[in-house]
């Protein structure tokens, strides 16, 4: 076998046994609309489009969430997103860590959320201008500022 041969085989080897590595679960865990956010239909639905699959168990797992490398990773951020803040279990949280999962809100939009590597594969889910301004005033509770050095 030539050189480049026997490196594909590699390759397609380590491919294969890396379909076999056991990750933690895929999963959605049930969901109790009691618990889930309430905002104005606006803001729900730039949630939806843009933070849910990461944010609450409603997850909408692509395909290629099936195939490792590239599961690894996207369930990493799933369970790493649901453990930050989840939008399906936010009446769980107490008043305080709601106030300060705002002033998160209110901060991330502007950077890192959603992720870069989500928006992607998802240009959709990437926030307008006008749906920052919606997020942020629901934020503010309307002040339309929120000192957020103050953590
Ligand atoms: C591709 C997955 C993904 C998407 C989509 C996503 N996030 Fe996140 N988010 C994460 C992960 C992972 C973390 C936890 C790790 C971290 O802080 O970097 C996180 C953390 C956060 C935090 C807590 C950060 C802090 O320091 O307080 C906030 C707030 C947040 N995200 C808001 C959002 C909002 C709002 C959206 C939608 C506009 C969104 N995220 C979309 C994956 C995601």
């Amino acid at each position: 076998m030539g050189t480049f041969l026997r490196v594909m085989a590699v390759f397609v080897l380590v491919f294969v046994v890396f379909q076999f590595i056991p990750f933690s679960d895929k999963s959605n865990p049930p969901v109790d609309k009691k618990l889930e956010i309430k905002v104005p239909t606006k803001v729900a639905n730039i949630f939806k489009k843009s933070c849910y699959d990461c944010h609450s168990n409603e997850t909408k797992w692509p395909w290629w969430s099936s195939v490792a490398p590239a599961s690894w990773s996207i369930i990493d951020d799933v369970v790493e997103g649901r453990k930050a803040l989840n939008f399906s279990t936010w009446n769980n949280y107490s008043q305080k860590r709601k106030d300060k999962l705002k002033k998160g809100i209110y901060r991330t939009i502007m950077g890192p959320m959603p992720l870069p590597q989500y928006v992607l594969l998802h240009p959709n889910a990437k926030l307008t201008d006008k749906e920052i301004n919606i997020l942020r005033d629901w934020a503010s509770d309307g002040k339309g500022f929120i000192k957020t050095s103050v953590r």
